[in-house]
């Protein structure tokens, strides 16, 4: 192997180990790892997270901490830890085993869970003065990503100082070079291959009981193509991981769902759909009813009967009711459903649609069926 060769290769291998040097990031191992099913301040499907490892040291088990991440239910079943055994039946859904992270990593995830970013606080606009005053960027110190990314810049300088090196020694070697007669026949131009009959040319003198060695070249698509795996990387590392330019899978896909949500918005801006249970009001124009009704007879009628005087749900032309009378409540009922039978129609109809149900409900008049059921309402 020649010098230079072992050059590139130690400088390969201190390259790599940079890229491994990665600060331990809690907020980012929390995102992946736990979000999902735990909020920093308030319980979702697990319990809160602030202060969950004050908690297990006061009780004396830090340790078990780290067993209980790595293993929920087998430091449960081991009965040797009371934190397990107190929070086991916080949720049905069991917290999944996250084995796959180190102790640091749970530190860390602790660490940012415990000390969570200060809110970002919306401030009044300024006067236009102090506007152009913070404008200018505070120096900001050299973020650790910068850092890496700039020495491998180096390392990629050296590099590429040592292929034009080679290249110029090669260029010197020119003389042989030219002895070679490669094949420029159809694809010959892609693979600087050397026709059989002309491989005497690049024949080496080696010769090991009559074997012998031929010094062919790659084949420059290849080594073109490897050139540009480097500068490929070198752009894909700088825009997406250290410069934040383009935006990485995860934010994509957070900027795509802000973007939908805006979308779905205007779109029911666009239609008249802004209708909520906050804001829906009873129609009144014979259109409108007869529209709820057409909904209804399709829908509702085989549970709540044509008239509404209730079978397997309960009478709805009564001034009793189980769930609140006022346009919200029916709204919701209509949109949620309601637990013991009555379905969820908020993916059957739009929000218009269920205005009209609830209106033509209102419309009803007292018909005597179903015993009435909840509370009465004027
Ligand atoms: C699939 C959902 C899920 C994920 C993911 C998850 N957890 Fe949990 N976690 C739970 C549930 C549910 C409980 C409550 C125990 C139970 O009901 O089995 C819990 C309990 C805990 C507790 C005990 C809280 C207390 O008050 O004693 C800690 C600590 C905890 N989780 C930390 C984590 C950490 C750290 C991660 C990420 C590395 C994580 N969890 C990921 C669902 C989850
Ligand atoms: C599969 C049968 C079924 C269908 C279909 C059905 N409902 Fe119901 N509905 C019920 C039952 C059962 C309840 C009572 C739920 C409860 O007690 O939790 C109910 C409750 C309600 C309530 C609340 C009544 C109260 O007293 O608070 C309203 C309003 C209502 N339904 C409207 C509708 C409308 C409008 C439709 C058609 C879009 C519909 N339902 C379709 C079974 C049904």
């Amino acid at each position: 192997m020649k010098k230079y060769n072992k050059g590139i290769l130690v400088l390969s291998v201190f390259l790599s180990a940079l890229f491994t040097v990665n600060a331990q990031d809690g907020a980012k191992l929390f995102k992946q790892n736990c979000a999902a099913c735990h909020k920093i301040d308030k319980k979702s499907i697990g319990p809160k997270l602030e202060g969950a490892k004050a908690k297990w040291e006061e009780a004396g088990e830090a340790e078990m901490l780290y067993e209980w991440i790595a293993n929920p239910n087998d430091l449960y079943e081991s009965g040797k830890s009371k934190m397990a055994v107190a929070v086991w039946d916080f949720s049905p859904a069991a917290m999944s085993p996250m084995a796959h992270l180190s102790k640091e990593e749970v530190d860390a995830i602790f660490d940012y869970v415990d000390n969570p970013p200060a809110p970002v606080v919306v401030e009044e606009p300024k006067g236009e003065e102090n506007v152009v005053a913070d404008s200018t960027p505070a120096p900001t110190p050299m973020s650790n990503g910068t850092l890496v990314f700039l020495l491998s810049i180096i390392g990629f300088l050296i590099i590429a100082l040592l292929v034009i090196v080679n290249g110029v020694k090669a260029l010197k070697n020119q003389g042989r070079e030219n002895q070679i007669e490669y094949d420029e026949e159809g694809f010959g131009f892609l693979t600087k291959s050397v026709a059989i009959e002309n491989e005497d040319s690049i024949l080496l003198d080696h010769d090991y009981d009559g074997i012998k060695e031929l010094d062919n070249v790659l084949p420059p698509w290849w080594v073109w193509m490897f050139y540009g795996t480097i500068i490929f990387s070198v752009i894909y590392w700088g825009m997406y991981q250290t410069f934040k330019v383009w935006p990485l899978q995860e934010e994509a896909y957070v900027m795509e769902m802000a973007q939908s949500e805006k979308d779905v918005y205007e779109y029911k801006k666009a239609n008249n759909l802004l209708i909520s249970a906050e804001t829906v009001t009873f129609l009144t124009e014979e259109s409108e009813i007869a529209a709820g009704k057409e909904l209804y007879d399709g829908t509702c009628k085989v549970c709540h009967m044509a008239d509404g005087e209730g079978s397997v749900g309960p009478n709805l032309t009564d001034k009793y009711w189980l769930y609140g009378g006022t346009a919200g409540d029916i709204f919701t009922s209509i949109s949620e459903g309601r637990p013991n039978g009555m379905p969820e129609h908020k993916s059957k109809f739009n929000e218009k649609q269920i205005q009209q149900l609830a209106s033509f409900i209102h419309s009803l008049d007292f018909k005597e069926g179903k015993a009435p059921e909840g509370d009465l309402m004027k």
